[in-house]
């Protein structure tokens, strides 16, 4: 089969690999349709290579029809139309049952002392071939693929795999109630995503804050309060006042009773952090692997911002991933403000009831436009430079596979 795989920093290519074949009694194998790149792709691309292989088959975000299952799957049957979320989750050790899906004790990577596998993504997440192929070997038959209706296009249904769920669980965990307010920082896929669900759950006043234009209007046309991040003191430009000050005028002088950090590890406006990426790039992997878990190479810019604009006794909410194990906090202002903090990746699984029903019966989220780029899977390399320097207006990239129909 065809499947984009990892081979360097701002190496990605689309090879042709063995296919995957049924290896439990519980495995199902799925021939994808549609399947997403993520900013969490982004992160692989430009500073995860420590813990890549060359030929790692990247990609989390997949949807398909299945082909085959093991002899123990009940759940499923060959022709079903399913969405994978990007754990890898049992669906009924402790942690799946109490809704901790992304924390799953059977895929744990003991190794690393990380928590459940992820498609696609790192040794640190089990190494898991990932979703951005022709074909995916799917554990877990009976309890991880999330069925979904004929009829409705691919682009309904496909965020279920990660966009929605993270951005259902942010603003959860922010905590935003109706009536309040609610400062997103990062206006990419995820962060977009956050200010839309926000809006359906009533929060009354959404702020969003990013630094590309496309990315900016799009939040602005369905109703988000944007501010760009090169018009304030922490930006290129150099305005007046800091992110905070804009924020707190925007909120009554409060702050934000809710932030949402949707940027990670990545920020702009992060010097040392950023000297530690381009030091853990020139090193061997295996030194560059202990400075990224040892030392501070996050660039910290948006959580600062967060810490910053939330009102005090506020909640902030991370969806960015984070790497570094050392980085330096404002921890002497994070109590003093009595934060409440709320972070991990999402527990796919927790969410979709939630979830499906706004999919099933109309587009409140307005999935249906989401994506800005349908392409074929063939173009994967380009179009992971073009993500990466936010080119061509690209926000969402749904690559499609030849088996991909409508
Ligand atoms: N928790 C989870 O389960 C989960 C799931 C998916 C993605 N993520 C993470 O969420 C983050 C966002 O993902 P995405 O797909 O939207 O990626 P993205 O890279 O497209 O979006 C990040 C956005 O942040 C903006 N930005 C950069 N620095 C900023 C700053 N200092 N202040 C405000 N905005 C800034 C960028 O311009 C960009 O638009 C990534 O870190 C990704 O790894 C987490
Ligand atoms: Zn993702
Ligand atoms: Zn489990």
């Amino acid at each position: 089969m065809r499947a984009v795989t990892w081979h360097g920093k701002r190496d990605v290519r689309v090879d042709t690999v063995p296919d995957p074949a049924v290896e439990a009694p519980d495995d199902v194998i799925v021939q994808i349709t549609s399947t997403g790149i993520c900013g969490s792709d982004l992160h692989l691309y430009e500073v995860l290579g420590p813990f890549l292989d060359e030929g790692d088959i990247l990609g989390h975000e997949p949807m398909g029809r299945v082909v085959e299952v093991g002899p123990q799957v009940t759940k499923v049957s060959v022709g079903d139309r399913v969405v994978v979320p990007f754990n890898v989750s049992c669906g009924t050790c402790w942690m799946c049952g109490n809704g901790l899906y992304s924390q799953c004790e059977t895929t744990q990577v003991r190794e690393y002392g990380t928590g459940a596998s992820l498609f696609g993504y790192t040794k640190l997440y089990g190494q898991v071939p990932g979703g951005q192929a022709e074909y995916l070997r799917v554990p877990f038959g009976n309890t991880l693929p999330v069925k979904v209706p004929d009829g409705p296009s691919d682009d309904r249904f496909v965020y279920l795999s990660d966009v929605l769920p993270t951005a259902w669980q942010a603003v959860q965990y922010a905590d935003a109630a109706p009536g309040g307010s609610l400062l997103v920082l990062g206006l990419g896929p995820i962060g977009d995503m956050c200010t839309r669900v926000a809006r359906h759950l009533g929060v009354e006043q959404v702020i969003g804050v990013d630094l590309v234009p496309e990315r900016l209007e799009r939040a602005a046309a369905r109703g988000t309060t944007v501010v760009d991040l090169n018009s304030v003191g922490s930006g290129e430009d150099g305005g007046d006042q800091e992110l905070g000050d804009v924020v707190r005028d925007l909120t009554g002088g409060r702050g934000a009773d809710a932030v949402i950090d949707a940027v990670g590890m990545e920020a702009h406006g992060s010097p040392a952090g950023k000297i530690a990426h381009q030091v853990t790039g020139l090193l061997p992997d295996a030194l560059a692997a202990k400075l990224m878990t040892t030392a501070g190479t996050d660039r910290l810019g948006a959580l600062h911002s967060a810490i910053d604009a939330v009102r005090r006794g506020g909640t902030i909410s991370l969806s960015g991933v984070y790497g570094g194990m050392a980085d330096p906090m404002p921890m002497l202002t994070m109590f003093d403000k009595q934060i409440q903090l709320r972070m991990g990746q999402a527990n796919v699984h927790r969410w979709v009831p939630e979830i499906l029903p706004l999919l099933v019966d109309g587009d409140p989220l307005g999935v249906d436009d989401f994506a800005t780029h349908h392409l074929p899977l063939e173009s994967a390399s380009d179009a992971y430079a073009t993500f990466q320097e936010k080119g061509d207006g690209m926000v969402k990239t749904l690559l499609t596979t030849a088996a991909h129909t409508g």
